[in-house]
C-alpha cells in the first residue's frame, strides 16, 4: 500500500471539510442577517434542529428545515468529517491538515445555496475518486470511511436542491 499516497487524498478531504464548515457556517450567519432573522432566534432555532436530528420529533414539528438552520446542522456534520479524516491520517502515521481549502464568497441566500449545493456535487465526484484510490492501495478502512462520509454528502446534496427549489418557488 503506498500509505503517502492514501494520506494525501485523507488530507485534501479534510481540507475541503474544513472549507465548508466555515463556508456554512459564514452562510449561516451572513444568511441569517439577510434574512432579518435576530441572533439569538437564529441560534436557537439553529440548536433546536440539530437536537432534533436524531429524534426526528421536533423536525416533523417545524416542518422542512429553514435554509438558516440547516446550514448550522450540516456544518456539524462536516465537523465530524473532519475530525474522522484528522483521525485516519493519524493512524496511517501522518499529519493532518489544518489548512482550509479554497471556499466561495455569496451576497443573496440563494446564491449561497447555489454555491452550497455546487460544494457537496463537487465532494460526491471528488470523494468517489478518492474511494477508487483507497481500493487501488488496498486500504480498506479508508474505503469504507470514504463510502460512509459519501451517504452524507449525497444526502447534503439532497437537502441543498430541495431548499434551493423551495427558494425559487
Ligand atoms: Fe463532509
Ligand atoms: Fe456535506
Amino acid at each position: 500500500m503506498d500509505t503517502r499516497r492514501v494520506v494525501e487524498v485523507l488530507n485534501s478531504a479534510r481540507a475541503r471539510e474544513l472549507a465548508v464548515i466555515i463556508q456554512y457556517m459564514e452562510h449561516h450567519y451572513v444568511g441569517g442577517g439577510l434574512e432579518g432573522l435576530p441572533s439569538l432566534t437564529r441560534q436557537g432555532l439553529g440548536d433546536m434542529w440539530v437536537r432534533s436530528r436524531g429524534a426526528g420529533l421536533t423536525s416533523r414539528i417545524m416542518g422542512p428545515p429553514d435554509p438558516i438552520v440547516a446550514l448550522k446542522s450540516i456544518a456539524k456534520v462536516e465537523m465530524v468529517h473532519a475530525e474522522r479524516f484528522a483521525n485516519r491520517v493519524t493512524a496511517l502515521g501522518g499529519v493532518p491538515t489544518v489548512r482550509p481549502g479554497d471556499r466561495c464568497k455569496a451576497s443573496s441566500v440563494i446564491e449561497m445555496l447555489e454555491l452550497d449545493l455546487a460544494a457537496e456535487e463537487e465532494a460526491v465526484a471528488l470523494y468517489t475518486e478518492y474511494l477508487e484510490v483507497c481500493r487501488h492501495e488496498g486500504d480498506e478502512e479508508s474505503q469504507t470511511l470514504f463510502e460512509q462520509v459519501l451517504q452524507d454528502e449525497r444526502s447534503h446534496s439532497e437537502t441543498f436542491r430541495s431548499l434551493l427549489e423551495g427558494r425559487r418557488g
